[in-house]
Order: C-alpha cells, then structure tokens, then sequence
C-alpha cells in the first residue's frame, strides 16, 4: 500500500545554553563552518522520508536562521507544544522531535524511528548504561542497578495525534525534559530502538570540544 505520511521533523532551537557558558546559546555556535543547529537541519531535510523540517527558535533570534518559526516558550515543553500547535489541522501524520543540541543525526537511526511507528505510537533512540549507577549526596548512598534502565536521545518519532495529545494533557505545574516521556505517562506507548554515541547531546564545554574533532576529522577524510 501507497504510504500517505506526512512526516516532520521539528528540531528546538529556542534554549539558552547556560550550562555550556558563553555569550550566544550554543545552537548558533560555530561548528565547522555553520552554526551548531544548521548540523541537524540538513541532516533531518536530506533525509529522503523527511518532507518538511521545522526549527523552533526563541522570538528575539528570529533572524539568525533562515525560515526559523520565532515560537520558541520558556521551557524545552514549551518549544515543542508551540511547533505542535502551529502544525495542528495541517495534515501532518507523523512528526520528529530533535534538540538543536544534537549535531549528528545517522539516518540509520531515522530509519529505525519511522519503521518502529508501523508498531507503537512513539519512537525513541536508547542506548544501555555502562557506568555504575549510584544514589548519594555528599556520600553514596546506595547502589542503582542498571537493568532496564536506558539513556534517551532525541530525535524522537510519533504518530502526530498522539504526542498532540500528551502535550495537550500534560499538567501545568510540571516540568518536562522529553517527549517520550510525556507519550508513555499519558498513555501512548513508545517503542526503544537503537540510538547511537554521536547522538549524544552537547551540553557542556567538553562535549563542544568532542564535536569539532568529530568535524575536524570528518573534513580531513573528505
Ligand atoms: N530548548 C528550547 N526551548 C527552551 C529550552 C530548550 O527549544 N526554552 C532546546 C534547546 O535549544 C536544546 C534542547 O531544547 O536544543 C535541549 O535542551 P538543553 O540541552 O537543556 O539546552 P538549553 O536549555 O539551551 O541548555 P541549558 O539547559 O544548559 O541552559
Ligand atoms: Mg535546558
């Protein structure tokens, strides 16, 4: 059968970086040549499943990338309810939501979202723990054990109405750091496929230091 999806990727791009430091929030930061966010832009667009990529910037930065949509909100939540509400009654069957802050995007993964789709209502790429886990605070406390406990990354796929429908449910008062999150606590299973280490989100000084030898080497095998 013909598939008739209209599938988007949102990436959020409205966040202001204070962990990682500096003047401009991380995803203008120059990496290789373009700003940080331009890496997932035209990773999620080249993407032949892709049909229309969106990125959500702060209303102040509007003119800092081209075809942003200013709608960015004070949380991450906010971002991304903002993009779903402005894609809402447009036909969109399928949407993928990325941080800005995850230059890499393998189309592999892509893949492995889109398909996991045909079985749940959400996607999410997960990679296993492989440090200790422990509890403490100025001591350890107790242990964690690592057994069905993942790491999450984003993009993260959903069929369009239901990751409408966990934003618009998702109480008020509280914070959310992940879609996959607000789809499995309102009732819409997700589905873990396998993620990858360049996925892996910047957040601090170092993990901007990792990228640009990440790009350095890429240009050098060019
Ligand atoms: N984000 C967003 N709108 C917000 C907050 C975050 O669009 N109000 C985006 C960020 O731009 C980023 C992604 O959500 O691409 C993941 O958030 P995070 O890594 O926490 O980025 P920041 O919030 O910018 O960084 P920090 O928490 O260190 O200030
Ligand atoms: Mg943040």
């Amino acid at each position: 059968m013909a598939r008739q999806d209209t599938i988007v990727a949102i990436i959020v791009a409205a966040g202001k970086g204070e962990r990682i430091g500096g003047a401009d929030p991380k995803q203008f930061i120059d990496l290789g040549g373009c700003p940080l966010v331009e890496h997932s832009r035209m990773a999620l667009a080249a993407h032949s499943r892709i049909d229309r990529v969106v990125v959500v910037v702060a209303p102040d930065q509007a003119d800092r990338i081209p075809d942003a949509r200013p709608i960015g909100g004070a949380t991450r939540r906010e971002s991304v309810r903002n993009a779903l509400e402005e894609l809402a009654d447009s036909g969109v069957s399928t949407v993928l939501i990325h941080d800005a802050a995850r230059p890499f995007v393998p189309p592999a993964v892509i893949d492995r979202l889109l398909d996991a789709l045909d079985a749940q209502p959400g996607a999410v790429p997960v990679l296993p723990i492989t440090d200790t886990l422990a509890r403490g605070d100025s001591v350890l406390t107790e242990g964690v054990s690592r057994d069905h406990v993942f790491r999450l990354q984003t993009p993260q796929a959903f069929r369009f109405d239901a990751i409408l429908d966990a934003h618009r449910r998702w109480p008020a008062t509280e914070d959310a750091t992940d879609d996959a999150g607000m789809a499995q606590r309102t009732g819409h299973d997700v589905m873990m496929v396998e993620g990858s280490p360049i996925l892996d989100k910047i957040t601090y000084p170092a993990d901007l230091a990792l990228a640009e030898a990440r790009i350095a080497q890429a240009m050098e095998t060019r």
